[in-house]
């Protein structure tokens, strides 16, 4: 980090002073009161701050279905510790809202860092339940880097985010620019307001979780860092490569199926959208994680593939589809871009608009498939079909499905690497 961007920034005049309401919540953490009564006085003198408190808690997100009025009804059924964090999550992040438009676009900064939060309450809910409440409010305040930076630089920040295609592009642009990031930038703000090391480490290391020592300040940064990238699939330019990329961290890290992924990437759609009236923030971006994979499928299938080309090349294994000689072709069977086990069938026919194979066991129609041609040159066609019959014959079934589409070809290079537009664009 650039020394004398650091000095500049934590001596900055221009930066928020830690709100009244967060240093109250903050000091009723270090228990020197009775909890519960000073924070239901400390709402209720913050209409704005007690507002909120009320929506996000009415919201779904914690999982309450009654309607709750006051704070002393939340407090016995959420727990002090759940309370306390959402009016120090709130405080903060309105005191924050300066409501201006240049630099960050103020929309998409609040919408972004509705999907952090509420992916980092799911993710942590799932992988870390004792640090649901941190990755919480840390994801919520992850990027509060990015309005630091822009009260500092100005015009230059502004700049500086209009050149970057996605948030990722972000930190190369910054790095090159200032030589600093805005995730550096928000840990120097929570430094400065003394916020505990659980916000101010995983806000700071957001974009490189690795290099967090301490093993639970780690584990909360890692929750918060996924949580970042949960939020590209729903606020970011390229959701196939973003669905693709957190499928595969998930299972990696934390053993998490692609479908469960899946469940959790839906899920967090959902709070999302109950989550951002409570904050005031229009979502106005599709919640819905069906939709979006539906949009990106085909996409999503060209990046299975390419990943399956590299686990098969990495285990030095022939693993591709390929014509054979005996009349039989490999199909692997595929549904919202996750690839099934290839099994062996054979081919009758195929023209340029569908294929004709026969196969043992029944191939219900709707279902989609990949068949692979080989190609001259070594090179390998993805053709995908969708069943469109499957009528029995003797022993087995005949199987008619339509061409569906021809997947782009992709090196494994690609998929495991999405281009970085930010090293095009600084370079001049
Ligand atoms: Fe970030």
């Amino acid at each position: 980090m650039n020394e004398e961007m650091q000095q500049r920034i934590f001596a900055s005049a221009s930066l928020p002073a830690l709100p009244a309401a967060a240093a109250r919540v903050l000091q009723i953490a270090d228990g020197d009161e009775p909890g519960s009564d000073a924070l239901a006085r400390l709402v209720a003198g913050d209409p704005v701050i007690a507002d909120g408190v009320l929506r996000a808690i009415n919201s779904g997100l914690y999982g309450i279905t009654e309607t709750i009025g006051t704070l002393e009804q939340a407090i016995p059924l959420l727990g002090l510790r759940t309370v306390k964090t959402l009016v120090l999550g709130l405080s903060l992040a309105t005191s924050s809202d300066t409501g201006q438009t240049r630099g960050p676009n103020h929309q998409t900064y609040w919408r972004r860092s509705m999907y952090c939060a509420s992916a980092a309450r799911a993710i942590a809910r799932r992988v870390l339940p004792t640090g649901v409440e941190d990755c919480f409010v840390a994801a919520l305040l992850m990027d509060l880097g990015t309005l630091v930076l822009d009260r500092v630089l100005g015009d230059a920040y502004s700049s500086v985010c209009e050149r970057a295609g996605s948030h990722g592009d972000l930190l190369a642009l910054e790095t090159h620019a200032f030589g600093i990031t805005h995730a550096e930038a928000g840990g120097i703000l929570a430094r400065k307001w003394n916020l505990p090391r659980m916000l101010e480490v995983p806000i700071a290391a957001h974009h490189g979780p690795q290099s967090v020592e301490d093993k639970a300040l780690r584990e909360v940064t890692e929750v918060v860092s996924l949580a970042g990238r949960c939020a590209d699939v729903f606020v970011g330019e390229r959701p196939a490569e973003s669905i693709a990329a957190l499928r595969k961290a998930f299972l990696e890290r934390y053993q998490i199926s692609e479908a469960d992924s899946d469940a959790l990437l839906a899920g967090i759609g959902r709070q999302t959208a109950r989550l951002g009236p409570a904050f005031g923030v229009r979502i106005n971006t599709p919640t819905d994680y069906e939709t979006v994979r539906e949009k990106w499928s085909q996409r999503l299938l060209e990046l299975s593939l390419a990943q399956g080309r590299a686990a098969a090349a990495s285990a030095n294994k022939r693993r591709n589809a390929r014509m054979r000689r005996d009349g039989k072709v490999l199909l692997t069977p595929c549904s919202n871009g996750v690839l099934g086990e290839s099994l062996v069938v054979r081919l009758k026919d195929i023209s340029t608009c569908g294929i004709g194979l026969t196969h043992t066991d029944r191939i219900e129609p709707g279902t989609q498939f990949i068949i692979q041609i080989p190609q001259p040159g070594g090179a390998v066609k993805s053709l995908l079909y969708t069943v469109s019959r499957c009528d029995r014959e003797g022993e087995g079934v005949s199987v008619g499905a339509e061409l569906t589409a021809v997947l782009r070809p992709e090196t494994a290079m690609d998929a495991a690497k999405p281009p970085n537009r930010a090293v095009a664009l600084t370079a001049r």
